[in-house]
């Protein structure tokens, strides 16, 4: 057992009082208390987060709801494809039944539904933020006001609900300038106009033709930040924050960071555009900030703040460009391959308010995930596309591990995908050059002509080496 598992042994099933089934279970061997876990959620990332927490010491059994078939194959959690995640009286009664002692909530959807507030409220620790704390990624707007009341970092902006008084404001800045929907609209609301016709039909397409429906109904317009971006992982229990380690993707579909965006395409940690000193800067002037201020107004925020940032080129100073409330899909998978804490521990001591003082332990080395996609992604693309050679991929190299986030069996029991970003290539190595030649040497072993994947990811991290050698 790790000091972090004996830290927080005296807190287990210390606030549960389930009737049906206890929350923990004793572990004879080590004698110490066991949890079991439900993560909500069936991608990539809910994937990775089974396997993290499927390790760690005090993890009694792992449930995902709904879970896809290759997590269930891979036996990094037990599936519970038929729960309704968005049904709160259904997930707290199945948690009772199974003595649930921690849910973990990986997509924003369900957070800001308020899936957190149910399970809370009938006294299951949940990691993940509450519906009014979600605004932070929910509402453009609400994340901008946080920023002016308590001096965090962002470009400079207003908010329109009038369109002929964003066109003036956009004509009185100039371009580039960028045009932001307030709500969620599936990564498709933000437009960086490089001119000012391109801004206007942004506007009208939000506030005059309703393009994204609700979602924009208001339109953020902002200055355009010039520089280079990166992410930034906190752990957050209402009070504190602690960073976890540096980890950046790829948005982009293609090689070169070229074409539309997507989720993401791959990703890499560590991250070496955030030095040590940047890290600090990140926390000191925008993540302690916003957690401070969050609970200032009411809205603790438990759980992962993913800031999107950019280092501004003249400065070389961080700004925040927006809030996720959740982990990043894929960077969670390369976070979770490299993390060694007890995580099951860790985010209870999040949901407690109890992360003042933890440091978490990574392996010293790197880790690549290769996203392969269904062809035709973010575009429209076939579903059912028969995938082969899975088990001969994850042994093709140490280290190698594949992450599922859109699979299911077909009738005779084989992978097909059911979705635009499938699988998750993932592999650990001493340095980033190891891992992503154990990454790409398993990319080469999937069979599966329905998908595509990207063959530079990591190439900021790697300039000397820009593209894998076999393609
Ligand atoms: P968001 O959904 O807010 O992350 O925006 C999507 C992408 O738009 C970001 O990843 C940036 O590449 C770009 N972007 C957003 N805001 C700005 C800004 N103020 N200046 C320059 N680029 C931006
Ligand atoms: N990888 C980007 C995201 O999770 O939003």
């Amino acid at each position: 057992m790790n000091a972090l598992s004996m830290q927080f042994l005296s807190h287990l099933g210390s606030d549960t009082s389930h009737s049906e089934s206890s929350p923990v279970g004793v572990d004879t061997k080590n004698n110490y208390q066991t949890v079991t876990v439900l993560v909500i959620g069936g991608g990539g990332r809910e994937h990775a987060l089974c396997y993290a927490l499927q390790r760690s010491p005090s993890c009694e059994t792992v449930l995902c709801a709904p879970g896809n078939a290759g997590i269930s194959s891979s036996k990094n959690a037990t599936c519970i494809s038929d729960l309704d995640i968005y049904d709160g009286e259904a997930v707290i009664s199945f948690c009772r039944k199974r003595g649930v002692g921690l849910v973990v909530v990986g997509p924003e959807a369900p957070l800001v539904a308020g899936l957190t507030n149910e399970l809370v409220k009938a006294g299951i620790p949940t990691f993940g933020p509450s519906a009014e704390a979600s605004a932070l990624e929910g509402s453009k707007n609400f994340m901008k006001h946080l920023c002016d009341k308590y001096d965090i970092p962002t470009a400079k902006y207003k908010t329109f609900t009038d369109p002929s008084a964003a066109k003036q404001y956009i004509q009185e800045q100039g371009a580039p300038i960028v045009i932001k929907a307030d709500g969620l609209a599936a990564g498709k609301g933000v437009t960086v106009a490089m001119t000012l016709e391109e801004a206007h039909e942004a506007v009208d397409s939000m506030l005059v033709k309703g393009d994204f429906g609700s979602a924009g109904c208001r339109v953020i317009v902002e200055e355009f930040l010039e520089g280079e971006e990166a992410s930034f992982f906190a752990l957050v229990d209402g009070e504190n924050a602690i960073p976890l380690e540096s980890a950046q993707d790829h948005k982009r579909v293609g090689d070169g960071d070229t074409g539309p965006n997507t989720g993401g395409m791959g990703a890499y940690s560590p991250a070496p555009i955030l030095t040590k000193e940047l890290q600090s800067i990140v926390m000191d002037s925008i993540i302690i900030p916003t957690v401070k201020g969050m609970s200032a107004e009411g809205s603790k925020f438990v759980g992962v703040l993913y800031a999107g940032l950019m280092i501004e080129k003249k400065s070389g100073m961080p700004k925040l460009i927006e809030y996720n409330v959740r982990f990043g899909d894929p960077e969670c998978q390369v976070l979770m391959v490299r993390l060694e804490s007890d995580l099951v521990q860790v985010l209870l001591a999040a949901c407690r308010g109890e992360l003042n003082g933890i440091s978490l332990n990574w392996s010293p080395g790197s880790a690549m995930v290769v996203v392969m996609a269904s062809n035709g992604y973010p575009g429209s693309y076939e579903k059912g596309t028969l995938i082969e050679n899975l088990e001969e991929a994850e042994l093709v190299a140490p280290g190698v591990k594949i992450f599922h986030a859109g699979t299911a069996f077909d009738s005779e029991g084989r992978f097909i995908a059911t979705g635009g970003r499938v699988l998750g290539i993932t592999a650990k190595g001493n340095d980033l050059e190891e891992a992503r030649d154990r990454a790409y040497q398993a990319v080469e072993k999937v069979n599966w002509s329905g998908g595509f994947f990207r063959r530079d990811i990591g190439w900021r991290a790697l300039p000397q080496k820009q593209y894998a050698t076999k393609g």
